[in-house]
Formats: structure tokens, sequence, C-alpha cells
């Protein structure tokens, strides 16, 4: 492996917990913590250290991602519903001025018309959405790819 180590803090918001449970329609079956254990190994095959947290409470949100500003190179993050309204988590992808890439499960933009605004998108480099929990690979493969070609 030649590529550079790189350092990723991946973070799913609010009711991310629930996945496989909750709406499998639009989520999948899948439990997060097999989500989880997919995002590791993608990463370990693309010399990625991740580190991940789930929360359903925005400052424990905010307080993880302003203590990997040192660590992380980039931050993957799916913001569940704060992606519509969080002015807050915003700031702080802001404040760390580290690359963050968005990832949604659900095609936002084929649903309430509510989601398809993300106050978080314009903050960061691009977003994934509707591709189920290969998001988060795909998102890692964009983290890798950045970093060979600007970062
Ligand atoms: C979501 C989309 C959001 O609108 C929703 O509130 C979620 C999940 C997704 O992964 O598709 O909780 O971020």
């Amino acid at each position: 492996m030649t590529e550079t180590k790189l350092n990723v803090l991946v973070l799913h918001g609010p009711n991310l917990n629930l996945t496989g449970f909750r709406e499998p329609e639009l989520y999948g079956k899948k439990p997060l913590s097999e989500i989880d254990n997919d995002i590791q190994e993608a990463a370990k095959a693309l010399n990625i250290d991740v580190r991940i947290l789930q929360s359903n409470h925005e400052g424990v949100l905010i307080d993880t991602i302003q203590e990997h500003r040192t660590w992380a190179n980039a931050v993957l993050i799916n913001p569940g519903a704060l992606t519509h309204y969080s002015v807050a988590l915003r700031d702080a992808l802001v404040s760390i001025r580290l690359p963050v890439v968005e990832i949604h499960m659900s095609n936002v933009h084929a649903r309430e018309e509510f989601r398809s605004k993300s106050v978080i998108a314009p903050v960061c480099v691009g977003t994934i959405a509707g591709f189920g929990s290969e998001g988060y690979m795909l998102g890692l493969r964009a983290i890798r790819h950045l970093e060979q070609s600007t970062v």
C-alpha cells in the first residue's frame, strides 16, 4: 500500500442508531452495527483509520467534531434530520477547517420538500445521497480521491 494514511471521523446523527428497524424501505434492513463493520473494512482497504460515532444529540456531535480537529484529515457525516436546520452543526464543521463529505442513505431530493434543503451541504466538498448504506463507502473513496487530487 503506497497511499498516505488518512484519519477520518465518521458521524451518524439522530435516529440513525435505529437503522435496519426504522423505515427499512428508505434506509435498508442492515443494522448500523453492520454498516459500521462495512465502513471499518472499506477504510482498511483504503489505508484510512476511522473513528465512528452515532449520537442523537447535536451537542455531542459538535463536541466530537471539535475534539477531532487535530486528529482527523476529513469528516464523513450523515447528519440525519439536523441536515435540514442545524446551523450549530454547520458552524462546527466550518470551524475545524477540514474537508467534509455529507452522506444520506435515502435520496433526500425525492422525498418531502423540507428534506431537499440542507444547511450542511454548502460547507461540504460534496454530498452523496440515495445509495443506501453504500453511500458511506462511496464517501470514503471520495475522501481518498480528494487527498490524491487536492489536499
Ligand atoms: C437521512 C435523511 C434525513 O432527511 C433524515 O432525517 C434522516 C436520514 C438519510 O440518511 O437519508 O434521519 O439523513
